[in-house]
């Protein structure tokens, strides 16, 4: 065990915090460490967008579904996968080639590890965080909103600050039903999602001090439908991503 392991294995959503301002250094810091993201052949094909302006916080957190921690939480920086600035400046490219879904998975890729790599560094320096996919339930109005060209996709914010509450850590499922060895093999597969049912109702059922007991499998395939958000697809085509 190490100090950066401690802190990996400790993750847990945050959603409110105090009232405590984040120094600007401090800001500048996590946005270097984001920089630092691993990328697809350096293409670096994502924004961060740093919101500020309270009208417009006001207008995310409605179209995220009511998510109070979007308008106060102290940072919030919105996440984009960008190949905008390769079509602008990348040398003898035939732009098509960005509208392919190879193209579409590098800047998704790009934009998420970037985003991960940012939460870390904010819960190195003592801050906690969420993401907030919640956007995408009008993604185009995100876009309008931020005046975003085409082949910019606002796919998620990511809402820091000094933690306010301790919901402590969420289990996972069972190593074993994650990772595979040579071969792709789900004998013991309906084995571990039981044993990660019980798991994640007893864990439901002490974090809402007995009111909810809820089942993995019951819990993500309610969530998962409730938000189909077709919408997201008809968006990429028409801003020119997943042409082909
Ligand atoms: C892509 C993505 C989108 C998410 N969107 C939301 C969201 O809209 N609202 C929210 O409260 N949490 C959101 N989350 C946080 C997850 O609910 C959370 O990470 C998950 O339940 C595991 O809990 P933990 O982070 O506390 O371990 C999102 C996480 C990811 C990776």
């Amino acid at each position: 065990m190490n100090e950066t392991m401690r802190l990996l294995l400790d993750h847990r959503s945050i959603r409110k915090y105090t009232d405590e301002i984040i120094p600007p250094e401090m800001i500048e810091t996590i946005l270097k460490a984001a920089q630092m993201a691993p990328t697809s052949s350096n293409y670096q094909s994502y924004s961060i967008l740093e919101v500020k302006d309270p009208e417009k916080r006001k207008i995310l957190r409605d179209i995220s579904g009511d998510q109070e921690w979007v308008e106060k939480a102290p940072l919030v920086l919105l996440f984009m996968a960008d190949l905008s600035r390769g079509r602008d400046y990348f040398e003898a490219i035939d732009t098509e080639i960005l509208g392919n879904t190879e193209s579409f998975t590098v800047a998704v890729v790009d934009a998420a590890l970037a985003m991960e790599k940012a939460l870390i560094a904010a819960q190195s320096l003592g801050l906690g965080g969420v993401i907030v996919g919640g956007i995408r339930n009008d993604v185009a109005r995100v876009a309008a909103l931020f005046d975003m060209p085409s082949l910019v996709f606002p796919m998620a914010l990511l809402c820091l600050g000094y933690p306010a509450e301790d919901p402590g850590t969420k289990p996972r499922l069972p190593l074993s039903e994650v990772l595979h060895v040579d071969r792709y093999d789900v004998r013991d597969r309906q084995r571990y999602i039981e044993a990660y049912n019980e798991e994640m109702e007893a864990y439901y059922f002490e974090r809402t001090q007995g009111a909810k007991r809820r089942t993995w499998t019951r819990h993500s395939g309610k969530s998962l439908m409730a938000k189909d958000r077709d919408a997201v697809g008809y968006f990429l085509r028409r801003h020119g991503f997943l042409k082909k």
